[in-house]
Formats: C-alpha cells, structure tokens, sequence
C-alpha cells in the first residue's frame, strides 16, 4: 500500500513537472528554408535555451497545421499560439492601417520600410491588435515582390486580361485592376497548382516563396518589378500571452528581439540566393524591367494610393508618406 502511494507521488510529480512545460504552437504557410522559417526555428531555439526548457516552440511550416486564411482566427479562438502573418492578412482582420503596407511603390527599399516597421508608428500599429485579443510581438522582414506570368510582363499593357493570384486585400485588387488585370484571391498553399494549372496566369510574391514553392517550374516569365513589399507581423494569442509568468515573458521577449535582428539579417540574403536558384533552374526567364518599364508601372499604379486613402486611413498615409518621401501626386 505505502509502495503504492509513493509510486502514485512520484508519478504525480513526473506529471506536474510535465505539465510545467508551455508549449507554443508556431504555425506559418511558408517552406521552412525562407526567411520566416528559419526565424521561426531560431526564436524556438532561443525560447527553449532561455527558458531553459519551460517553453517548447513547436513550429509548422508550409501550411502544415494551418492555411493563410484560417490561421488568424485559430489564434483568436488560441487553438494556435504564435503566428506571423503577411502584413496584408491583418485588413480583412479589421485592423485598415496595415493596408498602408501593401500599397504599391510605397518603399524604395529596406531603410524607409524599417522607419516604419522598428520605429514609433509600427509599434502603434501592433498596439491596435490588443482589441482583437491578438498581442503583436515584432515586424520581420521578407522583401519585395516580383510578377511573374507565363508571357513577358514589361509594360502596364502586358498584365492587361490576366489573372493574377493575390492575398486577400482590397489594395492588392486595386493594384491588379490599375494595370487591367483580374485578381483572384487564393490561399498560399494552392497557388502553385493553381499555376500549373492554368486557374491564374500569373502571380506576385518576393521571390524567396516563388522559389520554395516551386512556382519556378510553372511561370515562364519573372520580371523584377519590386513594386510592393511583403513582410510580417509576428504575433500571439493575448491572452495566453498575458497568462505567462513574468519572467518567462520576458525571455519570450529577449528571444524575439534576437530572432527579429536574424530575421532582418537573412531576409535580404535569402531573397538574393533564391533569385540564383530561379536563374540556375533555367527554367523561368528572369527580366530586369529598364527604368522606363519600371516607372510606368509605378505611374499606372499611383493610381491605387488615391483610390485607396480613405480606406486607410490618411493620418496612416501620411506617416508612411513622411517616412519614404513617396507622394502618388507627382506622378
Ligand atoms: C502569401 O500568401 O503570398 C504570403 O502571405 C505568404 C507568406 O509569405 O506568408
């Protein structure tokens, strides 16, 4: 009897000291060797080293556990603990000032994005998650979207009647509708065999997920057109968040800000390397548009940027304006 209770005591013990591990589920749509897998894989790294073993990050990458569209309100309801999303994934959530992201020709490059994503109007931007139950963590960086269709895309007549798959944002449509293409809005996961199939003729994306998901061997044509930027918001359920002990937050926390300055670090570098893939394969045409092509794209999308203010939000506007120095009225 008494060996019986010592057993049932020790196994009470096992248990609880189990029970005492956090685990965090991670999930993403993209492959693991993109910048945001491998940020994801290292904030797990750093969770378990810092925690020293009291938090498990679990990642899953390429949709694995869950699809772009049905990953923010799995948060929400916290079937999911930490995600990061697209910038543009947070408009349909009712959150309009990240709509301001995907405006086209917003950023020239990486310094004026990070004016906005690491200084005082990105973090204003992640305060307003709160109300959603969403605790946003950090901005990590992927990189500038390229076209790519099965015919050459030179100038704005050459996207004219083509369906373009895009995420789910008004602005995006906009983007597609200035130059007289059709948008299809299509979760991530299904866009490469909706290339291949011929269900959209083309696509945008920074050229790190066109590489790593194949879609390479199923568009003949990309023209680097880095008209509009993708990146991330990394977040987590608030109220799970808020539930962590103290101390364990704040190594959450460190580890983010470590997993943020590698993130920043590769996004570039993986973005340039997966360009070499796509070249080696010899299986996409790459095109660098000459500076003609380039600004009559960005002409004919101006437009988008006047249609779409209202939606955003001008006081937004005019922070991402007095941040890059873009103004679409000089067009
Ligand atoms: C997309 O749907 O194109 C992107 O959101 C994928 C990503 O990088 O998360």
């Amino acid at each position: 009897m008494k060996l019986k209770l010592v057993i049932a005591g020790v196994l009470l013990a096992v248990g609880l000291s189990a029970g005492a591990q956090t685990i965090i589920k991670f999930s993403h749509v993209v492959a693991a060797d993109t910048p945001k897998g491998k940020a994801a894989v290292f904030f797990a790294q750093k969770a378990g080293e810092l925690t020293q073993g009291k938090v498990k990050v679990e990642v899953y990458a390429n949709s694995s556990l869950y699809k772009d569209g049905e990953e923010m309100s799995s948060l929400q309801i916290g079937s999911v603990q930490m995600l990061a999303p697209s910038l543009a994934k947070f408009g349909p959530l009712g959150v309009k000032e990240f709509e301001a992201f995907d405006f086209p020709f917003m950023f020239d490059d990486r310094a004026e994005l990070h004016k906005i994503t690491q200084g005082p109007v990105g973090a204003a931007m992640l305060a307003k998650l709160d109300a959603k139950g969403i605790h946003g963590l950090a901005f990590w960086d992927n990189g500038f979207k390229s076209f790519s269709a099965n015919t050459p895309l030179k100038m704005p007549a050459d996207y004219k009647g083509k369906k373009f798959r895009i995420q789910s944002s008004k602005v995006l449509e906009e983007e597609i509708r200035s130059v007289g293409g059709i948008p299809q809005v299509m979760a991530f996961s299904e866009v490469y065999q909706a290339l291949q199939t011929g269900v959209v003729d083309g696509t945008e994306n920074p050229i790190s997920n066109f590489y790593t998901q194949k879609m390479h061997e199923v568009q003949k044509h990309l023209t680097l057109t880095n008209h509009g930027y993708l990146g991330y918001a990394v977040i987590v359920n608030k109220k799970f968040w808020d539930g962590l002990p103290a101390d364990v937050r704040g190594q959450l926390e460190q580890a983010m800000k470590e997993a943020t300055i590698y993130a920043n670090k590769i996004a570039q570098e993986e973005n340039d390397l997966a360009l070499a893939g796509v070249k080696k394969s010899g299986k996409t045409t790459v095109y660098e548009p000459s500076k003609e092509e380039r600004f009559a794209l960005k002409k004919a999308m101006a437009v988008v940027h006047i249609k779409m203010a209202d939606r955003v939000g001008k006081e937004t506007l005019q922070e991402f304006y007095k941040a890059t120095g873009f103004d679409p009225a000089k067009l």
